[in-house]
């Protein structure tokens, strides 16, 4: 067998002395939204890598978590009327369910609402405090004095000061791009309650980054950055290192602070720390020793994947954290640019916000893996998904090219050889040539250079069709005595599938997996990739992958922007009837409100009033004149000898059209969409409602 050009494969020593211990992670994905095609290139990204080292034999754990804390968390759960927990919890699930349906490989996926997290956020910070890098300051900030709540920027809406356009946030404003503090708006409003926000002092714990400034000067230019986020981050040095503020005031959703009552944690204090509480609670599995993978000594290789918009946050504020928690810092943060969906910026108004679940419904993950793939570079670039291109490629390199190789051998090894592979390969160069181009696609998976990994693999794959097309089965298997040229090729093309599909493995988990299985074959490693499948049965073959039809694509945007249409419609839970629930009342507030039962007995329109009927109103004795914004609902003379229930002890209001005592109740958003409460059969006039 090794005659045939088996790549021989390091003796187990030299294997095991260069045994990488590896531990990956990508950004926490916030536990308020699904999760889109966009997070996906991350998640693709960091996985293809994984799945690659782990192929090298090495020891590599991929951890991430949801970031389950902040303020838009905690506002979200209680619009849905359910506590944060809940919210969490409810998508944390399908969080998890995106990833393994997308095949992201987590060795663990935890939650930065977890007792490890509040156990290290606050080692963390209690290590800071001690080092001196931990100060107090009163802030002034907008107070929303009606939801008694902190508003941060961007709960903070009103008119900008520069073009004046309505409904802009507290930073920036969409219509002309100006950017301002909140204090500048015009007419600020908070956007949870309404109410014109107010300023108020409040007592805010800082982290002193300055401090670390000679440390970060040095690790962000001793290769842990790539070059274009280095320089970014010289622009930052220039522009010189702020105190971080790490506190946020009560409510808020997240870990108190130790010693300081009513102050938490800012959620990006605690979130990156989830990278170790997940690996921790991956160690208490698995027996993993936690401190050999973050103590200051520590010899193992941690990278973070990260999008461009999150630099800040991991190449300063981070290392920084750690090295003066006295843990090890970073060997690389890797950022990636952003996802455009056919050259648009992924937006919600645009239709273009595909959410992960929305592909699945319609669409293969790996032909969305391939694609990633084909396009990732190691650089911050942004991305295009553009979905003709998605089509053409998957179809002419997955289909085409790929599969076609397996397609156009299986049929005559399992129909005429029962599925016996020939005992010996028809071409060992061929076979040779394919192993030695391993090298340099290993290589570019290790640099993330994975649209050239794709490149060097497809290449193989032209020569391979090359190959059976010049040595062409299907015409050797119509003429007599060839048969163990069919084999022989067959086999041959095989060999080299089987090679390729081994490249593609981290790219296709799925597909590579089902070519194993079809093979018959060990799984497939960089280790054992030079050894082929001789005198070898496979099993029948069955269509790896199939062509994506452009109306599969079609039929997901339709229901991506019917999502976006459900969406826009307010939560059933917050919102009964659509609109927003009332502050909460106690029984006693209740039963201030004395409801009657009441017989309309005339009914007429108020001249020039066209929203308002004049109803005259029998308590069984008393009579009452209501003035009821129901015309356009009703035509007075149906009213008439209609039982229904009205508010009898409302302060009588004097209304531009008469005076108006009381009110009858009707349900509806208004206009013609207005019903009157009708009390059952049975009620009289006067009787009280309970
Ligand atoms: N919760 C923070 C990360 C905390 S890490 C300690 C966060 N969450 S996020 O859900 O907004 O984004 C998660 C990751 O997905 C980030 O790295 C972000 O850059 C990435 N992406 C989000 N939208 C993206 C695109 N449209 N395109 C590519 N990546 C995108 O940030
Ligand atoms: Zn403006």
């Amino acid at each position: 067998m090794a005659a045939q050009g088996r790549a021989p494969a390091p003796p187990a020593e030299t294997r095991m002395s260069t045994t990488r211990r590896i531990l990956v992670t990508s950004a926490l994905p916030y536990a308020n939204g699904p999760i889109h095609v966009g997070h996906l290139v991350e998640y693709v990204q960091t996985d293809i890598w994984a799945r690659f080292q782990r192929m090298r034999g090495h020891e590599c754990y991929y951890v991430c978590a949801d970031d389950a804390h902040g303020t838009p968390i905690m506002l979200r759960a209680e619009q849905e009327g359910i506590t944060p927990e809940e919210l969490i919890e409810r998508v944390g699930r399908e969080h998890r369910a995106d990833f393994a349906d997308f095949r992201i490989g987590f060795d663990n996926y935890h939650t930065t609402h977890s007792p490890e997290n509040r156990e290290l956020a606050t080692l963390i910070y209690e290590r800071l405090k001690a080092g001196g890098h931990i100060t107090t300051r009163v802030i002034r900030q907008a107070w929303d004095p009606e939801r008694e709540i902190f508003l941060p920027d961007r709960y903070i809406r009103g008119e900008c000061p520069r073009c004046g356009a309505p409904d802009q946030y507290g930073d920036a404003c969409e219509a002309c791009g100006a950017t301002y503090t909140p204090e500048e708006l015009r007419n600020p409003r908070s956007a949870i309650s309404g109410a014109k926000p107010v300023e108020r002092e409040s007592l805010h714990y800082f982290f002193r980054l300055a401090d670390f400034e000679p440390m970060l000067r040095e690790w962000t230019r001793a290769g842990h950055l790539q070059p274009e986020v280095a320089n970014k981050l010289d622009e930052w040095f220039a522009a010189g290192l702020k105190e971080w503020d790490i506190s946020r005031d009560a409510p808020y959703f997240g870990f108190e602070i130790p010693n300081a009552p009513g102050k938490y944690f800012y959620v990006w204090m605690d979130a990156p720390v989830g990278y170790m509480a997940s690996f921790k609670n991956l160690c208490a599995r698995t027996g993993l020793d936690f401190d050999e993978w973050w103590g200051p000594d520590s010899e193992t290789e941690l990278y973070h994947f990260i999008g461009k918009d999150i630099i800040y946050f991991h190449a300063l504020f981070w290392p920084a954290m750690l090295h003066g928690a006295g843990f090890r810092t970073p060997s690389a943060v890797w950022a990636h640019g952003f996802l455009t969906v056919d050259g648009q910026k992924m937006s919600k108004s645009r239709g273009t916000f595909i959410r992960a679940r929305t592909y699945l419904d319609h669409l293969d993950p790996e032909w969305l893996r391939y694609y990633f793939a084909a396009k990732l570079g190691p650089g911050v670039e942004d991305i295009d998904l553009n979905l003709d291109d998605f089509v053409q490629r998957v179809n002419s390199d997955l289909v085409g090219k790929v599969v076609n190789i397996a397609s156009r051998c299986a049929g005559f090894i399992t129909k005429r050889f029962g599925g016996r592979l020939a005992s010996a390969l028809e071409r060992p160069a061929l076979h040779e040539r394919f192993l030695a181009a391993g090298a340099s696609i290993a290589e570019a998976y290790e640099r993330r250079e994975y649209a050239r990994a794709v490149r060097e693999i497809m290449a193989l794959a032209d020569e391979a069709n090359r190959y059976i097309d010049e040595r062409k089965p299907w015409f050797l298997a119509r003429e007599a005595g060839r048969e163990a040229e069919v084999q022989a090729v067959c086999t041959m093309g095989l060999d080299l599938f089987r090679i390729l599909m081994g490249y593609l493995k981290p790219v296709l988990p799925r597909v590579a997996g089902d070519a194993e299985a079809f093979l018959r074959c060990p799984p497939l490693t960089w280790v054992n990739i030079g050894e082929p499948l001789l005198d070898h049965t496979v099993a029948p073959y069955r269509p790896l992958l199939t062509r994506v039809e452009r109306k599969a694509v079609d039929a997901m945007l339709a229901d991506a922007r019917a999502d976006l249409e459900r969406e826009a419609a307010p939560p059933p839970a917050a919102a009964p009837g659509g609109e927003p629930l009332a502050p909460e009342i106690t029984i006693e507030d209740f039963q201030k409100v004395d409801l009657r039962v009441a017989r309309i007995v005339a009914a007429e329109a108020v001249e020039g009033a066209d929203r308002l009927l004049r109803l005259t109103l029998d308590l069984g004795g008393p009579r009452r004149t209501v003035l009821a914004g129901i015309r356009q609902a009703y035509e007075p003379e149906a009213l008439v000898g209609r039982l229904t229930v009205m508010v009898a002890n409302l302060k009588p209001r004097k209304m531009r059209f008469g005076v108006s005592e009381g009110m009858v109740l009707a349900a509806g958003p208004g206009g013609r969409e207005l019903w009157l409460i009708a009390p059952d059969e049975g009620a009289e006039p006067g009787m009280r409602v309970k």
